[in-house]
């Protein structure tokens, strides 16, 4: 009779998430951890050493994915993935990916102590780059993997010093020659379940533990540069001005307006990223660029509120005698999660008797792109106060304790069919 898998280890969760959390270049405000910067290199160190601690062949691919591989008992039976990321935001706080990365270890952890080998292979997967941080655009690691950034793409995404992410992987020593070999074939991955914090305070209003993903909704990311006529902020009155700053507000609150309008299921839409030029406080600005982040369940619905701001932006544009250029950063699809997955989630639930609910994810996942290639399924946990991205971002190791105890059972079912 095969022994029972024990209940995951809220002290060895607490204890892999503060080691990670020293690998940090903004200690005095939050956890700052941009991709191939020294911090990041270092947790990716400490992950894969803590991976082959646990028994698990560990290898990278191309563009910097980590797979730490427990062999189940059929080499040839196609891998369940679990896994997030490991690098942040600017300033953030320490559960975002870290949270799904951690609960991949422990799960291993639990399965080696009881000395199970399940039919499948199971990999725990630290996917490159997940925040647009460092190269303006998300999911680096699973949008390779998914076949959607190609090498000539990655050569062309640059960061604030002008070096492509092509380059720095070269750098860093990857087989960049294997870029456009990394990409995974539908068949190739039989599941892939992602734990990961829920980022919008949903589960700890409801009072529930763990959050069972409906859809991963995605982003479209819009660069707009306004161009007006820079000029003296005393001696230009107020007929004869082109804002650019003023014009760029005034787009900014009809995109606010927009996402407010929306009859979608589920729409946000935030602008985040503003440059000023010149920046000074006695200069009306000649130029502005700013970004935008539409984010929706829907497909459909998101390109309709792009199409509808972009008109909204060349109108403003005329009206205060502005230059108004649009730039589509990227517009990605809206992730639906699997039935077959979600069912056995909430099947584990109530035999461990966690508390859960149905939800949504209006953050988008490196499952969004995983999806492309392998059903996929993703386990929330409470973010305290839904916040996130924040330094104050917090969840009780005992909560991601839980949420891994069902995303244990779930993998474990999944590697065994
Ligand atoms: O922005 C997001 O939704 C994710 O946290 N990177
Ligand atoms: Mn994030
Ligand atoms: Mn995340």
């Amino acid at each position: 009779m095969r022994k029972a898998i024990g209940k995951a280890s809220a002290e060895k969760i607490r204890s892999w998430l503060e080691h990670i959390n020293q690998y940090n270049s903004t200690p005095e405000f939050g956890t700052t951890r941009v991709l191939f910067t020294d911090p990041e290199i270092k947790a990716r160190a400490y992950v894969k050493d803590e991976m082959q601690q646990l028994g698990m062949e560990v290898h990278e691919d191309a563009v910097g994915n980590i797979f730490g591989i427990y062999r189940g008992l059929e080499a040839e039976a196609s891998p369940v993935w679990t896994g997030s990321h490991i690098d942040t935001v600017l300033n953030a706080g320490m559960f975002d990916g870290m949270s799904g990365v951690v609960a991949g270890l422990e799960v291993v952890r639990l399965l080696r102590e009881a000395g199970i080998r399940p039919k499948r292979s199971l990999a725990v997967v630290v996917y490159t780059s997940e925040e647009p941080t460092r190269f303006r655009l998300g999911c680096l690691g699973s949008r390779a993997l998914a076949g959607r950034l190609a090498a000539t793409e990655a050569a062309a995404l640059y960061d604030a010093e002008g070096r492509s992410l092509y380059e720095v992987l070269e750098q860093l020593g990857f087989p960049v020659q294997d870029f456009d070999k990394v990409a995974k074939k539908k068949g190739e991955v039989f599941a892939a379940v992602e734990l990961h914090i829920d980022q919008n305070g949903v589960l700890e209003q409801a009072g529930q533990t763990v959050g069972i993903v409906k859809t991963i909704c995605a982003p479209t990311v819009l660069e707009i540069e306004v161009k007006g006529k820079q000029s003296h902020a005393g001696g230009t009155n107020m007929q004869d001005r082109h804002d650019a700053y003023m014009a760029a507000c005034e787009i900014s609150l009809q995109a606010e307006k927009l996402g407010r309008e929306s009859a979608s299921e589920y729409t946000t839409v935030t602008v985040g990223k503003m440059e000023i030029v010149p920046n000074a406080v006695n200069v009306i600005p000649g130029k502005v660029v700013f970004s935008v982040d539409i984010r929706d369940a829907d497909y459909q619905a998101k390109n309709g509120l792009a199409d509808k701001l972009k008109e909204a932006a060349a109108r403003i544009g005329r009206q205060r005698g502005v230059a108004v250029a649009v730039r589509e950063v990227n517009n990605d699809h809206p992730m639906p999660c699997a039935g077959s997955i979600r069912e056995i989630i909430e099947t584990k639930c109530k035999k461990l008797g966690v508390s859960y609910m149905q939800t949504i994810s209006g953050a988008f996942h490196d499952s969004m792109l995983v999806g492309e290639f392998a059903p996929v399924a993703m386990i929330f946990v409470p973010s305290h106060g839904g916040i996130s991205h924040s330094p104050q971002e917090w969840t009780d190791f005992a909560e991601i304790a839980a949420g891994t105890d069902v995303l244990a059972a779930t993998l474990l079912e999944l590697a065994e069919q």
